[in-house]
């Protein structure tokens, strides 16, 4: 009999873990699908005589990369780099190192760096700084979001798609300790309480 109360502690726990967590959705797949076509458009302009080449800072910019180069009809290469961040927990990022930068193929070409939110901007910076090193011809910036926190960075990239409050976002390329990168709309946690 006395073990019944320890039970039913463990099912409480188990089920609270294995409930989806709540959430806000900020920005429907809807808009952006429209958003997207949008912003092909300009790149089709600005890139038509020019030799693109499109680098993605991988992993979170994987969903809006594969919808942008789905809409654009100009020719175009595709790199990648990965921006890693270590001793992070989730929401907080740490120290941030480069990989798979070393034989990318880009001088003289006109790129175009990719990646999903724009904080602070030391992962675009860094990566542009890197880059640079391999003479390009040109190095414009595109993210899918900006958080409102962006003021305290010096700069904004080129093309933003949407500029967002500052909150903890997942989905849509964006995770959550690597979990809901799937996740087709851009949401929050509900109230921001990460769910472990
Ligand atoms: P920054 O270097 O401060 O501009 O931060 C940009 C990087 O931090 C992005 O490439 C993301 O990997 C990560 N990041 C910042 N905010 C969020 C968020 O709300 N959700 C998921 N990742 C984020
Ligand atoms: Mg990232």
């Amino acid at each position: 009999m006395k073990k019944y109360p320890f039970f039913i502690f463990l099912l409480f726990t188990f089920s609270a873990f294995c409930k989806a967590p709540e959430m806000d959705t900020l920005i429907s797949s809807e808009e952006i699908k429209l958003k997207i076509k949008e912003y092909a458009e300009l790149i089709n302009q600005e890139y038509q005589d020019k030799n693109l080449t499109i680098v993605m800072i991988m992993k979170g910019c994987i969903c809006v990369t594969a919808d942008l180069i789905r809409e654009i009809n100009v020719p175009f290469t595709l790199e990648f780099v990965q921006a890693k961040s270590y001793g992070h927990n989730g929401m907080h990022a740490g120290d941030l190192s480069l990989l798979y930068d070393k034989d990318l193929d880009i001088e003289g070409k006109d790129l175009l760096v990719i990646d999903d939110i724009f904080e602070t901007g030391n992962t675009m910076k860094k990566v542009c700084n890197r880059l640079m090193q391999r003479n390009p011809k040109s190095i414009k910036t595109l993210v899918l979001l900006v958080k409102e926190i962006e003021r305290k960075a010096s700069y904004r990239p080129d093309y933003v798609l949407f500029d967002i409050p500052d909150r903890f976002v997942l989905g849509y390329g964006l995770d959550y300790k690597e979990l809901f990168r799937g996740l087709p709309d851009i949401c929050a946690f509900k109230n921001d309480v990460a769910p472990f």
